[in-house]
């Protein structure tokens, strides 16, 4: 049955692929962000869709706009994209990562509250500690917020758990692993995978901070999307904690080497934040196989082809 969806963060990069796969099935889609990292060209593509109903270009801190939006619409679920995703920045500047991914969760659950609104609360794999073992890290491992934007996201997380135990609220933490793929900024931290394909094209080196030994598992982002979405359909995982993972790690230098082929491009410059890094980070998605059925279904060397065709084909200015 077709829903009423608000979506945060709409106009990001994985925002954008939520969007297109809401939109494929039929629900009826009203978008909030601020533009601080996303963008409303992310959205072209369903500028003229019936069921894209409205862009809002608005911050979740603003209270106001939030309870309009709400009142009007009555929406069925919220999926809760928007937030700082940069773990330099929320060093740099704690208090607006904290605003933004803590307390604009809680102005999202009290919406939701009013409205009986499911919400899924998009939180990151980065708030887990180091895996130590080849299993992979389940939802049980221990958490350590080894940087602001952690911390945040794991105070958010508790809130939006609070909100299912306190007052009945449907609500599930969904935590996926590095995401990447098409419509990835190629600049700035954090798209390591958009930002080696763009040096490789261009002809330049590709920089490895810190050793490079630290391993990432990283999810396409169509396979991330169609999670996301999924949750928000599943009274199964409410108030629950969900990973969504490919279950395959590859280290930094690896990625980098499977990227140019050349092991001369690659150079290895200073870690901007060491004792941020996480050394180890695969993923065990068994839970969300379990409850979801959901799967991941593009390999890593599948991912990159289709993102460095994108990318070459000048998706990103
Ligand atoms: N990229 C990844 O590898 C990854 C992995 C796991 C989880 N996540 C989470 O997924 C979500 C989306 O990440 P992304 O990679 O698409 O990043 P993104 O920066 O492209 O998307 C976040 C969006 O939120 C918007 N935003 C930020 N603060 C806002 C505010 N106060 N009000 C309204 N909009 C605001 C930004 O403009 C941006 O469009 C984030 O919650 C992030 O923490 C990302």
């Amino acid at each position: 049955m077709s829903k009423n969806v608000l979506l945060t963060g709409g106009a990001g990069f994985i925002g954008r692929w939520v969007t297109k796969k809401l939109l494929d099935e039929g629900h009826r889609v009203w978008i909030l962000d601020d533009l601080s990292n996303g963008r409303e060209t992310n959205l072209e593509e369903f500028r003229q869709h019936s069921d894209l109903k409205k862009f809002v270009r608005g911050t979740l801190l603003d209270e106001q706009i939030l309870g309009d939006l709400f009142e009007e619409h009555k929406f069925d679920i919220c999926y809760h994209l928007g937030a700082s995703i940069n773990v330099q920045d929320s060093i740099d500047d704690p208090r607006t990562t904290f605003n933004n991914d803590t307390v604009g969760t809680f102005y999202i659950l009290e919406q939701c509250k009013k409205y009986g609104t499911k919400v899924v609360f998009m939180s990151t794999c980065m708030v887990y500690d180091r895996c130590s073992d080849e299993s992979g890290i389940d939802e049980n491992h221990p958490t350590k917020p080894a940087s602001p934007y952690a911390g945040a996201k794991i105070g958010a997380e508790n809130m939006v758990l609070s909100y299912y135990h306190a007052y009945g609220l449907p609500t599930v933490v969904i935590r996926p692993f590095n995401t990447y793929g098409p419509f990835q900024k190629t600049g700035g931290e954090g798209g390591v995978v958009a930002i080696f394909l763009k040096n490789e094209l261009e002809g330049k080196t590709l920089n490895i901070y810190g050793e490079g030994t630290q391993t990432r598992d990283l999810l396409y982002v169509e396979d991330c999307a169609r999670f996301v979405v999924q949750a928000g359909f599943s009274d199964e995982v409410n108030g629950e904690i969900v990973n969504a993972g490919l279950g395959r790690d590859i280290s930094v230098n690896d990625l980098a080497l499977l990227i140019t082929g050349d092991a001369a491009r690659i150079k290895h410059v200073e870690h901007i934040h060491p004792q941020s890094e996480i050394q180890k980070l695969l993923c065990n998605s068994g839970k969300a196989k379990r409850l979801l059925g959901w799967e991941p279904q593009v390999s890593l060397e599948e991912g990159i082809s289709r993102t460095r065709d994108w990318i070459a084909q000048g998706g990103l200015a």
